[in-house]
């Protein structure tokens, strides 16, 4: 059968000897800072995040450290990119354990600014608008409305904040990195995009901060979802992209516990519908309980 292409990891956040490492909160000080980095002429490398971090996270962080000289990592619970306020209001905040990570990881420095210090009153409010190209009207898109141009907006203020060389984004959030590889394009920022490869427990499940929601029961339904994925490319060796997408809506929608939001695949670069196996890839968002869970599986081109 054929794999996952992923990288299966045991926790070992201790992997770097401790350094000095920075908290800053506001952007004054960030700029400075990133002001005398770029006069000592550093290279820089900026992993965005939402905190509550994980093996995941630290995957990226690790990349970063070990092709810059200087680590930037920002950990802010972005409100604008939140459909919904009580998710908004769940996620969870864990700075002083993230923080306690990120200094084992080589971090320099650790942006964790309020809401208040990133954004206006008017920029809380705005309808921040920006041209996806279609990109943001599939999958996440559809069911999240606005929630890209949260992303963007956050995002591109971080970039203009951190400046960075290049800038690291987990290849589960698919939809998403490559929102960001379009608005590096338009808005012309001088970074290089580095899309890194999931990180999955043992069992399979996709590393998320959301997995930290599941009982120990709900996580043990949720290895299906990337049971059945990993099974649909053998599946998909024989058959069509609809049969394919069928199949793995069905099969993961058989296990009890979990519902199928969509199972869609498409085109890995434009995520238009894709019209066979060349340059595919599987989306597919899950409910597990109230938990809502999302992964996704490259074909290999045939
Ligand atoms: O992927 C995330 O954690 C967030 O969407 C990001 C990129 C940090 C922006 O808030």
């Amino acid at each position: 059968m054929l794999e996952l292409s992923t990288v299966t990891v045991t926790f070992n956040f201790r992997a770097l000897p401790a350094l000095s490492m920075e908290i800053i909160t506001a952007k004054k000080s960030l700029s400075e800072a990133i002001g005398a980095l770029k006069r000592q002429g550093k290279t820089i490398g900026f992993v965005p995040t939402m905190g509550a971090l994980h093996e995941g996270h630290a995957s990226l962080v690790r990349r970063c450290a070990q092709e810059n000289e200087i680590t930037i990592v920002s950990v802010f619970v972005n409100p604008t990119q939140f459909n919904n306020k009580e998710d908004l209001d769940k996620y969870p905040r864990t700075l002083d354990r993230d923080s306690e990570l990120l200094r084992d990881l080589g971090v320099s420095i650790v942006f964790a600014p309020s809401p208040q210090e990133m954004y206006s009153e008017e920029e809380m409010q705005e309808r921040f608008a920006f041209d996806f190209g279609g990109l943001d009207e599939v999958m996440e898109g559809k069911m999240r409305p606005g929630h890209f141009n949260g992303v963007v907006q956050v995002v591109s203020k971080l970039f203009r904040l951190a400046q960075p060389d290049r800038a690291y984004f987990g290849e589960k959030d698919y939809q998403q990195l490559q929102i960001i590889r379009r608005m590096v394009e338009v808005m012309q920022f001088d970074v290089k995009i580095i899309g890194c490869p999931i990180v999955r427990e043992k069992s399979g499940l996709a590393l998320s901060s959301r997995n930290e929601r599941l009982s120990e029961k709900e996580k043990l339904t949720a290895v299906n979802i990337s049971r059945v994925l990993t099974e649909s490319l053998d599946y998909a060796l024989s058959h069509t992209v609809a049969e394919t997408e069928r199949r793995v809506a069905e099969q993961i929608n058989a296990v009890e516990g979990l519902e199928v939001e969509y199972y869609e695949i498409v085109d890995q670069s434009t995520l238009l519908p894709a019209a066979d196996f060349s340059h595919a890839i599987g989306c597919v968002t899950v409910y597990c309980g109230p938990v809502r869970l999302i992964d996704n599986i490259k074909y290999p081109a045939r």
